[in-house]
């Protein structure tokens, strides 16, 4: 019996899920958590929505309210809204049903179940199943596209010298790259670098996929975070549809709506024509049969309720304004801070340009190391902190133990 496992060697920790169980554990009462992206109130605490409490308040009401399963799809009612939130209500592939969306475990789930797709059924050139990831990315692009088979690679993407995206890298990364091939792109508010490419540069790159045949895998795990504006995040994922290269979207919903719990996203391909996406929408049911039967209901109805009521509508974009425009006033306070009061050494004119949830600082692991050890401050030891984790209690700690490590100062 006590064979079997024998062999069972210790997994290694989660590098971002790891911080929560160590800043939980840390009893210090200055003690700051910058690790995970999820967002934080004034006071540092998990922040539900008021849209999302009007929302549950009518499902409460509700007497048709039941605990049915969902198809195979997900919640009928959720997936168009969905799609209209990424592509738009004037997108030529929503109204010509060219567009296959399910509901998914997250914007995680559409990862995987979009790499199970692509590894079935997409016409790859060669016999190795490459994905070209940005480097940097999302740490977990790699274990979760590798678990479904695809091999993936970097292309150029950050100037770590000047916090900036190095765009011609990125332009010769997709030049360079065999004809056809799969490039996964964060939609907006690039995690971790909070560097996106500009409207003009989505629209010289769009150009090159064309040109090269290339297939765009767009994560969007942030829309609203980069600039409080839902439609101007869906920026990129509509200039690529309009100019109709081929690709999918895997959206979540975990961060617009606070509701990272719930495990709500979506799956969006958009194809030639409603009789492909018929097919590949058949093939996504069978897929998510095989792995988890149905989808959970709760969140989806509240997503619905929040892209559908006009006035819950409504209230979520304010929602999304009260978030996103505290992370740019924490950002704000962070630069003033170690620029006119610290005087810390360097630049730190990135932290004002990066958008969305992140910045990354351009601290070492030394740096990184000291700031958790000794300032009790966790973040990833790439130097990336969740901006959404500071607040005005916190905001003075953190830019002195910054500062403090720039230096290389002791206590
Ligand atoms: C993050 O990057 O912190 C988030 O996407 C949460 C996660 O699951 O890693």
């Amino acid at each position: 019996m006590t064979d079997v496992w024998k062999d069972v060697p210790l997994a290694p920790p989660d590098m971002i899920l790891q911080l929560v169980v160590d800043y939980k554990n840390d009893t210090d009462p200055k003690k700051v958590n910058l690790g995970v992206g999820a967002y934080r109130d004034e006071q540092g605490k998990p922040w539900v929505l008021p849209s999302v409490h009007q929302a549950i308040d009518r499902l409460q009401s509700d007497p048709d309210w039941d605990h049915e399963y969902l198809t195979l799809a997900g919640y009928k009612p959720f997936l168009e809204p969905s799609a209209r939130l990424l592509f738009g209500k004037d997108s030529a592939a929503l109204k010509e049903k060219r567009i296959s969306t399910n509901q998914m475990i997250s914007g995680s789930g559409a990862i995987h179940i979009a790499s199970e797709i692509l590894m079935k059924y997409y016409k790859f050139r060669s016999d190795r199943k490459t994905i070209y990831v940005s480097d940097p990315t999302w740490p977990n692009h790699y274990p979760m596209l590798e678990l479904a088979g695809l091999q993936p690679e970097t292309y150029n993407y950050y100037h770590p010298e000047t916090f900036s995206l190095d765009f011609d890298g990125f332009k010769k990364s997709l030049s360079d790259a065999p004809n056809g091939s799969i490039f996964l792109m964060h939609a907006c508010a690039h995690n971790p670098s909070g560097v996106d490419p500009t409207k003009d540069q989505w629209k010289e790159l769009v150009k090159v996929f064309k040109e090269k045949e290339h297939f765009a895998f767009f994560d969007s795990a942030y829309q609203g975070f980069a600039s409080g504006n839902p439609d101007e995040d869906a920026f990129a994922v509509r200039l690529f549809e309009s100019e109709h290269v081929p690709m999918l979207v895997c959206q979540s919903f975990a961060k617009n709506t606070g509701l990272y719990g719930e495990r709500i996203g979506a799956l969006h391909f958009v194809l030639e024509d409603a009789e492909l996406a018929e097919k590949v929408h058949s093939q996504v049911n069978t897929q998510m049969r095989a792995e988890i039967s149905t989808c959970p209901a709760f969140g989806a109805r509240v997503v619905t309720l929040l892209l559908t009521d006009p006035e819950i509508h409504k209230q979520w974009l304010e929602d999304i304004k009260t978030m996103s425009g505290r992370i740019m006033e924490m950002r704000r306070g962070l630069y003033d801070l170690l620029v006119n009061k610290y005087k810390t050494p360097g630049s730190w004119e990135h932290i004002l340009k990066q958008i969305g949830m992140f910045s990354f600082l351009g601290l070492n692991r030394e740096q990184c190391d000291r700031l958790t050890n000794e300032g009790h401050i966790y973040l990833v030891k790439t130097s990336r902190i969740s901006v959404a984790g500071l607040n005005p209690g916190n905001l003075d700690h953190v830019a002195s133990w910054i500062d403090r490590v720039v230096r290389g100062s002791k206590m």
